[in-house]
């Protein structure tokens, strides 16, 4: 909040275990994310519906020992708030009580607002996330960029402005025209994270994995990722390498290795 007083983009990352948390918050991460994305970069399922609480609070856990400085922020997976206010309550309590982090963040507009109020009441910050929610895909027809048009514009700035009023401390404002997030950042009080929602917003998130490169070559990656890192390409050239060198007997070489005092290995080989 004070670096958006002070007009300094806030920079989010998502982390999904110890390494990935303790990486960004060494490098100076102001807040780390525990996405549910983290079903499909670290659990291998094809969507974010099948993540469970349980799997989200394991790995929320092992951020949280990884990230010391950051505000960490853990994602409500779907089907843990939908059904009431009191739902997401519970939730949200596990996921700061088992999880062990600071904030939860829930995908919704308007019709979330209660469900923001009920959570913000009981002291626990909550993330909003607006335009493109990945949890309603199937609803919203795949992965579509939102705002779009005048109507759905107009849709996005009452539900970033519902949430705000809700007591959001931030929302993340996915895959929305630069123009739209832009104006929907200025009519705001509360800090916009935009993903896929171009400069004009109070901060940014990207998904680690993706922004490390750290997948296969030809996987899609939506338009607004940027690679800096060839991770992926990185771990293969070692790995085969180790491979190589394994099956040449070229390592381990001798400084791999443990000798023995040649005067007991002279007594043990008598
Ligand atoms: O799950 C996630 O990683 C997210 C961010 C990309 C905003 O929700
Ligand atoms: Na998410």
């Amino acid at each position: 909040m004070s670096l958006y007083r002070k007009n300094e983009p806030i920079t989010v990352i998502t982390a999904h275990d110890f390494p990935s948390a303790h990486v960004a918050d060494q490098a100076g991460i102001d807040i780390v994310l525990v996405g549910d994305s983290l079903a499909m970069v670290a659990l291998g399922m094809d969507d974010t519906s099948e993540v469970l609480m349980e799997e989200m609070l394991l790995h929320c856990r092992s951020v949280a020992r990884g990230a010391k400085s950051a505000f960490l922020v853990g994602d409500l997976p779907m089907g843990t708030y939908e059904i009431s206010p009191d739902q997401a309550l519970q939730s949200a309590i596990t996921m700061i009580k088992t999880g062990r982090v600071h904030a939860i963040k829930l995908e919704g507009g308007a019709e979330m607002a209660p469900t923001i109020k009920k959570i913000t009441s009981a002291g626990i910050p909550v993330l909003a996330h607006v335009g493109l929610t990945p949890q309603r895909q199937n609803s919203l027809g795949g992965f579509r960029v939102q705002g779009k048009t005048t109507a759905s514009a107009l849709k996005l700035l009452q539900d970033a402005r519902a949430v705000q009023e809700a007591g959001a401390f931030a929302t993340v404002v996915e895959a929305v025209p630069a123009e739209i997030a832009t104006l929907v950042t200025k009519k705001l009080r509360i800090p916009t994270i935009g993903i896929g929602a171009g400069n004009g917003c109070s901060g940014q998130v990207l998904v680690q994995v993706d922004m490390l490169g750290n997948f296969p070559p030809g996987r899609f990656l939506p338009k607004f990722v940027k690679k800096y890192g060839d991770v992926w390409g990185e771990s293969s050239r070692a790995i085969q390498q180790y491979k190589e060198e394994v099956k040449t007997r070229a390592y381990p070489a001798v400084e791999h290795t443990y000798a023995m005092p040649q005067a007991e290995l002279a007594e043990f080989e008598k």
